[in-house]
């Protein structure tokens, strides 16, 4: 009598164990798709910088000690280069965000446009203070500085966003969001980087 009962019981758990661990895996895969798609307007602005930057220095020249401000490697063109491409790049997805989600069965972020700002530029003036960093720790333009190099973006769109689209931010930021993209960012960084290089786009691979 006992007997029965138990295998019974064994019986009806593994389906039920089994969908439970493919319904954990829906919700990491869902994590992932998310944190990518909010942070693609983050993301393109380094790469169009390099394809579109040249001319003046944003510092004009100038030096800091005895070391340039920020240094040629960030210029006007390429910043705004950056944060058009961000800008741009957040309304395409914005457009096709309702017809993915329904394609996806759950919800993608369209961008609110001081979302969109704040990701984008937030992207751009990361990686100026970056340069600034890395000039006042005495390294020279190209130089790389693991961590800083991968994460800077991050560092400051995150919160800029967070200041500018407060309630937009909170909606798709959630924890595990953010987690996956302080994961998932120097992993798409290395190998964009990587690829820019190999292509003769970028002087570095990073
Ligand atoms: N770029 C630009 N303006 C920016 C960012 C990048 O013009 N705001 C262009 C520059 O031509 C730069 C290239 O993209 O050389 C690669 O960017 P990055 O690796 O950020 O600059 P570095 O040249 O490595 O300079 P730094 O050491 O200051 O990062
Ligand atoms: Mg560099």
């Amino acid at each position: 009598m006992c007997n029965t009962t138990v295998s019974e019981d064994e019986t009806e758990s593994l389906p039920v164990k089994a969908s439970q661990r493919i319904a954990a895996n829906m919700a990491v895969l869902e994590t992932v798709v998310i944190a990518f798609w909010a942070m693609l307007p983050a993301y393109v602005p380094n790469n169009a910088a390099v394809l579109g930057g040249g001319g003046r220095p944003i510092d004009g020249g100038r030096t800091l000690g005895d070391a340039r401000l920020l240094g040629d490697g960030k210029t006007w063109r390429g910043t705004a280069a950056g944060i058009t491409a961000g800008l741009v790049l957040a309304g395409v997805l914005t457009v096709f965000a309702d017809d993915v989600s329904s394609v996806l069965g759950f919800a993608v972020p369209a961008f609110e446009p001081l979302a969109a700002l704040g990701l984008a530029a937030g992207a751009m003036l990361g990686d100026v203070l970056a340069s600034f960093l890395k000039r006042r720790t005495g390294r020279q333009r190209g130089a790389m500085f693991p961590g800083l190099d991968q994460l800077d973006f991050v560092v400051v769109s995150l919160p800029l966003t967070a200041l500018l689209a407060t309630e937009w931010f909170f909606t798709w930021f959630t924890w595990d969001v953010i987690l996956v993209v302080v994961v998932l960012t120097p992993i798409l960084h290395v190998t964009t980087n990587m690829i820019a290089y190999k292509l003769g786009l970028k002087n570095e691979p990073w």
